[in-house]
């Protein structure tokens, strides 16, 4: 696996931003349950730090954080982990899109030029810059949801290599694709995909556990799109409750060695995230 340095998708103030959203508080509400002045929320807010370890510790008892990884990403030291070695290959696509870049995931066996698909980018030509020279087709796509900066080249990616299999998440609205929901299995090749459905960043959303057929204790992959993050998680657009819940419940139901492979940012492992991440409480 190549590993390069990657910046963590959210700051301390997109971690307070999007918790004061989920608790459904006003930055002069936190403040006055928590004592920390509201000017200084909305500071950090605005990427300007200015909280003391106390305050951080009041503001996460108000905004139910993980305290320890809250004050990790006030200092900018937010641990990532080591990453183990999986008994296959993964390819990490990170495609500029917006102001931000989305990450799709390459799987293949050590040595083959065959493999899947998980998530596919802004679009065809974003996806194809960064393609990695020896894989040669594509046994199968899986959307982790269904938005622009990770979906939006879905058909054309299926016609240009002529992919015989798209899976989306049940219910979602995707121009093609066959669904599958939780606790669904695929197999395909030498892996297998097991499905959690987890809805919150969006009302269909799956993560994906990948393993090996043949190796299932070796080591897994679990493809998290935007519902975990190394050190956050994905916005509750539909439902932040929904969110926080499946978090919790997929970290504790995976291997604590399992690589996460997320639509935005840096990989993590479930240990890592278990511990550290501000949303795991
Ligand atoms: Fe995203």
């Amino acid at each position: 696996m190549l590993i390069h340095h990657v910046p963590l998708e959210d700051e301390l103030g997109d971690v307070i931003e999007k918790a004061l959203r989920h608790s459904g508080l006003t930055p002069d509400e936190a403040a006055l349950r928590s004592g920390v002045d509201a000017a200084k929320i909305r500071d950090a807010i605005d990427y300007r730090y200015d909280l003391s370890g106390l305050e951080l510790g009041r503001l996460a008892a108000v905004l139910k954080l993980n305290e320890v990884g809250l004050c990790a990403l006030a200092q900018d030291r937010y641990p990532l982990p080591e990453i183990g070695v999986l008994p296959f290959c993964v390819w990490p696509l990170r495609m500029p899109h917006g102001i931000g870049v989305a990450n799709a995931y390459i799987v293949a066996e050590s040595g083959g030029s065959s493999g899947l698909l998980f998530d596919v980018g802004p679009n065809l030509e974003a996806l194809v810059e960064i393609w990695p020279r020896s894989i040669k087709s594509i046994e199968a796509v899986f959307l982790t949801h269904v938005e622009g900066e990770h979906t939006g080249g879905l058909c054309d990616v299926v016609e240009r290599f002529g992919v015989p299999a798209a899976f989306v998440p049940a219910n979602a609205v995707a121009p093609c694709g066959s669904p599958l929901g939780e606790g669904e299995a695929k197999t395909v090749g030498p892996f297998e995909i097991t499905v959690f459905g987890t809805p919150g960043h969006s009302a269909a959303h799956n993560c994906y556990l990948v393993r090996l057929k043949t190796a299932r204790e070796a080591g897994a992959l679990l493809v998290s799109g935007d519902l975990i993050f190394a050190g956050s998680a994905g916005g509750g657009y539909f439902c932040h409750k929904q969110l926080q819940v499946h978090l919790r419940r997929v970290l504790d139901a995976v291997p604590p060695s399992t690589v996460i492979a997320p639509g935005h940012g840096p990989l993590s492992t479930a240990e890592n995230e278990l511990k550290f991440n501000p949303f795991v409480v």
